[in-house]
This record gives C-alpha cells, structure tokens and sequence, in this order.
C-alpha cells in the first residue's frame, strides 16, 4: 500500500497546514479547513524530466515571436468583444456566474454556432445528463453536426475522449464537478479544483485545444474554488444579472490576450439569450418621462458607453434611523452623495428613507455616475421631474465639487445619438474637443450649480 499523509487545506485561499485550524492563519476565514489525505510521492529520481509542458531556452526579447495563432472568430459579436475579438487556441477560459443565470445556456449557443462554423466541439457536462443537455438544444434550436456531448466527471476519461476526438473547444461544465482519480479529496474541493484546472491547462498549451471551464460562485461572488483557480486561466469572464430581470453582462475581468472589463450585453429569453448590440437603448426602452426622481448617467464599461436610468425615491422615515437601500450602486457612494447633498446643499436627508436603483438590472460602481444618483434624489426630494433631454455625468468630491471623468467624448456621443440634447459636465480646465453636433454640454463646477439647471428652485 502507498504511503498516505493527511493535511489541512482551507477552502477559501488553498493555504495548507499539517493540522487543522477554526480560523485559516492565510486568509482568515472561519471553519474553512478540510482534512485531506494524500499519498506521499516517491522520491525524486536524478533525472526526473522537469515538470510543466513548456521547456524553453532564454531568448532575446525583439526575436520573441508574437504569433499566438489566428484568433477563432465566434458568429456572436458580444461574446468576441468580451473575449477581446475571438478565441485564442490554446488559451484557457474560465465562466463565473451565480447558479441559474444562464452559463449552460450561453456555452450551449456558443458551441452550437462553433460547432457549424469553426470546428468540433466537445462539452462535457458532469451536471446534466445527455437528455437533458438536448432537450435545452432543442429549445435553443441548436443543431450542428460537429459538436460532441459526454457525461463524465472523471478527468482521465475526459482527457481520453478528447484525444480521440480532438476538438478545437473543450467545454467542461462545470470545473467543481471534476475530479482525478490519483487524489483523494472529494469533487469540489480546493485541491481538486486546482489540480483539474492545472491538468486542463496544459492539455489546453500542449494541444492548441480552447478550453471553457465553468466555475460556480460561492455566495461572497468569488468563484468557488478559490483565487487559485484565476491565477490558472488565461481568461476569467464573468455573467452577471439580477435573476429576476431579463438583461445579463458577460464581463471580463481578467484577460492575458485583450482588455479587461470589456462587456457584452445578452438578454434571456424563451430561446436562450439574445444578443443586445445596442444596449443604452434597451435599458432606456421603459424609461418615463417626466417622473420625479429618474436621471440618466452615462457610465463606460470598458471601452463602451453605456447610458442608464438610475431612479432615486426619497420618503419621510416613519421612525428610528432612516434606511438607505441600494440596488445596482455601491452603498458607500450612496452614502456619500447623500451625505454631500445634506452637508453642501442643505437637503434634509436625515429624515428621509433613500432608495436608489439602477434600471435594467445593471450594477454600476464608476463614481461618474454620482452626479446622476445625486440629481436623481434631489429630483425626488423636491417631487419636481427632470427635463427628458439632459444626461449626467461627473463624480462628485466631498465638498460637492465635481470632477473631471474619462473618456468623456466617447459618453458625449453615445449621449448624442440616442437624442440627447444637454449634457451637464465638470467643468474641464481646457476645453472638451470633439463634441458631437446638436448636444449642447453645460459644465458646472459643483453640485448646487448642477441642481441650479436640472431641478431649478423658483
Ligand atoms: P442555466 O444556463 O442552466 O444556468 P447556469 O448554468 O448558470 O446554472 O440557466 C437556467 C435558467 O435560464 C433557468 O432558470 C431557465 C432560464 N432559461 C430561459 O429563460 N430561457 C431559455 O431558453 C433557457 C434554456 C433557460
Ligand atoms: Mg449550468
């Protein structure tokens, strides 16, 4: 019988310790630390080959080749722009989300549409069985020829099948469901995950295969299966959404081949998820015009411009501390914009309830959208509707100062072609060039001036 010796592996950062712990000594998490019983490898031999797929030489930076092969074009634009323009063989992607919000969905579409355009297909599923993985293609109307299913958890069989198979994507759904045999510890935990991980990443570097790792979030939002599993990947995307609503944001927030925070915008519906190329218009579609207490930023996602609504509703607290409620912004900003409302402008929103809400399910966290969430509440404070032609943008200082945000012409225009008319800005220290035809910008240099224009006090 091989020699075994047991550890403790916490579950949340991967630190391990020969004895347990209540409290993780790396991270600090509580209970967090599983026994795991290992076998004890054999000593190494002298001329053991060095672990790892890549060996290489040093080379001179300027003769490095940048070739990383012909990046694989997918017939579905939002998830090419997140993906910084197509997939990269042999890079390894990781998908987060929250159980539900439509990760099988997406990666069912998007073998489908590779399958019949760029190549095989083979996704693994150790979550669902084959019927049911047809039964949702069916309804998704996904029909290709080349794309390959397999219902397995067991990592050698998955890495024989695909050398047998030899697809040009691999998609495993989901990564905490994997396990190899040589390890001990149950599907799911941390050292499985790693390990899973690490193997398919050099399958993914040693065969040119794209690999799409599935990954569950715990209820903190990291993707369960700790840090480790990002340091991994290549790509980690993340599809985000208020389950209740129609919209979902596939987000990158790692990226070795492309930019990051970059987003594509879906909307579920009965036939899987649809593709919102423009989105400013969608969230804007249910928008009503002259009510009290709506205001529309103008927020970036990566390189995108976005406009949102965001909806502010002031109310007299009924007793006790007033509540503040955010939904889709950060609760420090709104605590912070109010604050600033109440100590600069003189809004007695220390006996009021705030509840502030982004439309559409978004959730924003640039502070150029302050100066939207602080119009919004003053608009609701005072009942008095904001004229339906303005945007907003600018962050907002704690003396109620406004500040300069970025790429303010690439929000200018996406403000201008959805009919826009005003826009009020921080005043800038030169002059904004390439303002689009027909939008006319206000600038302000504070807060009480932007409440002068949006909602003037007779
Ligand atoms: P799913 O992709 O299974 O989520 P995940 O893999 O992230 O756990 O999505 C499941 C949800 O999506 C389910 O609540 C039903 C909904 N859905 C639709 O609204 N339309 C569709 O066409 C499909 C297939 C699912
Ligand atoms: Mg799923």
């Amino acid at each position: 019988m091989p020699k075994t010796r047991s550890s403790f592996v916490c579950q949340n950062c991967g630190y391990r310790a020969p004895k347990g712990f209540g409290r993780c000594p790396n991270c600090g998490q509580f209970n967090s630390m599983v026994e795991e019983i290992q076998e004890v490898a054999k000593p190494a031999k002298q001329n053991r080959q060095p672990t790892g797929t890549l060996r290489s030489t040093p080379q001179r930076l300027g003769e490095v080749s940048m070739d990383i092969g012909e990046r694989l074009y997918v017939p579905m634009e939002e998830f090419n722009r997140v993906l910084g323009g197509g997939i990269v063989p042999g890079s390894i992607v990781l998908l987060g989300g929250e159980p539900g919000i439509g990760k099988t969905t997406l990666l069912s579409q998007v073998s489908g549409v590779i399958a019949n355009e760029v190549g095989i297909v083979l996704y693994v599923s150790g979550e669902e069985s084959a019927a049911q993985i047809k039964m949702r293609a069916d309804r998704l109307s996904i029909e290709a020829q080349d794309l390959f299913l397999l219902t397995e958890t067991n990592l050698a069989q998955i890495i024989e099948q695909v050398n047998r198979v030899n697809p040009t994507v691999l998609i495993v759904d989901s990564i905490q469901t994997m396990y190899a045999e040589d390890l001990e510890s149950s599907p799911g935990n941390v050292s499985q995950v790693r390990e899973c991980a690490g193997r398919l990443q050099s399958l993914a570097k040693s065969s040119g295969i794209c690999v799409f790792l599935v990954g569950h979030v715990t209820k903190e939002g990291s993707i369960a299966g700790p840090k480790v599993l990002e340091h991994i990947v290549d790509t980690v995307l993340y599809l985000e959404g208020d389950p209740f609503q129609a919209f979902r944001l596939l987000r990158s927030v790692k990226n070795r081949f492309g930019a990051t925070s970059e987003v594509g915008v879906f909307e579920m519906s009965g036939a899987g998820m649809v593709e919102v190329p423009n989105p400013s218009e969608a969230f804007l579609a249910e928008r009503v015009v002259n009510a009290p207490g709506s205001a529309i930023a103008v927020t970036m996602e990566g390189t995108r411009p976005l406009l949102v609504e965001l909806q502010a509703l002031t109310s007299p607290t009924a007793f006790g501390n007033p509540r503040r409620t955010p939904n889709g912004v950060d609760m420090n900003r709104l605590l912070l914009v109010s604050a600033v409302l109440s100590k600069r402008v003189g809004l007695r929103l220390h006996e009021q309830d705030i509840f502030v809400n982004v439309v559409g399910g978004m959730k924003i966290d640039e502070p150029a959208s302050d100066l939207a969430m602080a119009v919004a509440m003053a608009s609701s404070y005072y009942d008095k509707a904001i004229a339906a032609d303005l945007a907003f943008i600018g962050e907002v200082g704690l003396s109620g100062e406004l500040r300069a945000v970025g790429q303010l012409s690439a929000r200018l225009h996406e403000a201008a072609k959805l009919g826009f008319k005003r826009a009020i800005v921080p005043k800038m220290r030169r002059k904004v060039d390439d303002v689009p035809n027909g939008l006319k910008l206000i600038d302000v240099r504070n807060i009480a001036e932007a409440l002068a224009v949006a909602v003037p006090r007779e």
